[in-house]
């Protein structure tokens, strides 16, 4: 089986500990070789390098990748076959259009851009260059969430009635990193939204029609005396940053994502833990948000970004005429309820990665990754990402309207 040889722009979480590293550890199946690595900040480029180099070693496979200073030279590079797009979202389109311009297989992480004209130019890039691009929203490769499409589409539960996601999404994170203004990020409901917007439309098989939304900022209570940096801080805080995994406190001596680079940040647009309390930011902390389909089918989506790290944080719950499935994403668990209430059943839908980021997700995209790059068909495309993005422009537009209902053509498209 030959190498595909992969090049990474932007390597952050999720280009270095989501994606690269699932590289690393799936190599003997899928051959995915890091080639090329590229961060706007060198030393998180070298910073990457190191690390990807420990994870290729420890399964026996020395990688040597180009450390490329600026990202179009990444495209450009002749050791490079598939392009991978996961810096912040509004540098998207910087990237992913030359890089369908250049013939290669493109990589790009979700949201497909920040604003709706970016993600239009990435599509009309895609359509101009005949080339295709595949998307990392992950709960197209999720077990749990296959499950519950692959019921729906053999009719488990009769004609779909209801579509409903409960996001109690746990970062105020969004508060301390680029994520906190949204001509960076798209606001929290692009950034986490737009995962769950691209699953109404793909268990629909439709597009909505219009959209009405309220969101909602709660005022922080300020104290006097916090830094403007959450590791500089000595204050005892709530929003202290807390490592994901674990929920502890972090302190200064692992304040890192990689390495010192992150620390060693000053530009408020690149720091990852600026305080909450700093002015500027301008996202929804939460919200509701109802999407109408074809033929009456409503989906309703409720977010706050305060929620906590809980069983029950993300739910999908989908009404038919005949039975309801209901979806725990951090479980695994589907339960089916089937023939007006006759036939229940609790499925496992855990997989063996089920402890890997995104619950495996990221895992299964390997696989998906290598069949594109060679060629085939993404199983997530840009379309669905402007779709999504779309949704995204129009319910914040309803939100900033205090509901009033925002029709879908209302808002620009290819
Ligand atoms: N599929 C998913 O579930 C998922 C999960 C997390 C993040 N993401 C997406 O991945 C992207 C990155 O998010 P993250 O969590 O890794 O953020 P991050 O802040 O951890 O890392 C972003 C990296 O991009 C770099 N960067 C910024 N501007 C750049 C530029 N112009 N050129 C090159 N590099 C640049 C930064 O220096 C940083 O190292 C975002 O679009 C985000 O929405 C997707």
């Amino acid at each position: 089986m030959d190498d595909i040889r992969v090049g990474i722009i932007g390597l952050g979480t999720r280009g270095t500990h989501a994606l690269a590293r699932n590289m690393a550890e799936t190599y003997p199946e899928h051959r995915l070789r890091v080639t090329a690595l590229h961060d706007r900040n060198p030393d998180r480029t070298r910073e990457a390098a190191q690390d990807l180099a420990a994870q290729y070693a420890a399964i026996g496979v020395t990688i040597d990748p180009t450390l490329h200073t600026d990202g179009h030279a990444l495209i450009a590079d002749p050791d490079v076959d598939l392009v991978m797009v996961v810096s912040i979202t509004d540098t998207h389109r910087e990237y992913a259009v030359p890089a369908l311009e250049s013939g290669k297989r493109v990589y790009c992480d979700k949201p497909l851009a920040h604003t709706v004209e970016d993600a239009v130019a990435i599509v009309e890039a895609e359509r101009r260059s005949d080339n295709r691009l595949i998307m990392g929203f992950t709960r197209r490769y999720e077990q749990a969430w296959r499950t519950a499409a692959d019921l729906l589409a053999d009719g488990a539960i009769g004609r779909l009635q209801l579509l409903q996601v409960r996001d109690m999404i746990p970062y105020h994170r969004y508060l301390t990193g680029w994520w906190r203004r949204r001509e960076w990020s798209g606001g929290a409901l692009n950034d986490k939204g737009s995962h769950l917007f691209d699953v109404f439309n793909w268990l629909t098989g439709e597009r909505a029609l219009r959209v009405s939304a309220v969101g909602g900022r709660r005022a922080l209570d300020e104290p006097a005396g916090h830094a403007d940096r959450c590791h500089r801080c000595e204050l005892t805080c709530p929003y202290r940053r807390r490592e994901f995994a674990t929920g502890a406190p972090v302190a200064e001596d692992v304040f890192t994502h990689a390495g010192a680079s992150w620390l060693a940040e000053t530009d408020e647009r690149y720091v990852d833990d600026t305080c909450v309390y700093a002015p500027g930011t301008d996202l929804w902390h939460g919200g509701s948000v109802q999407f109408t389909y074809p033929d009456g089918l409503v989906a309703s989506y409720v977010y706050t970004i305060f929620g906590q790290e809980a069983d029950d944080e993300e739910t999908l719950e989908l009404v038919g005429s005949e039975g309801r499935i209901v979806l725990t994403r951090a479980t695994g668990e589907v339960r089916l309820i089937a023939e007006h209430g006759a036939r229940r059943e609790v499925l496992d839908r855990r997989g063996p990665h089920f402890t890997d980021s995104h619950f495996g997700a990221d895992k299964a995209l390997m696989g998906d990754l290598r069949t594109f790059a060679l060629g085939g068909a993404p199983p997530v495309s840009a379309d669905d990402g402007l779709e999504a993005t779309r949704m995204v422009v129009a319910a914040h537009a309803s939100m900033e309207a205090d509901g009033r209902t925002v029709e879908m053509k209302e808002i620009p498209d290819v």
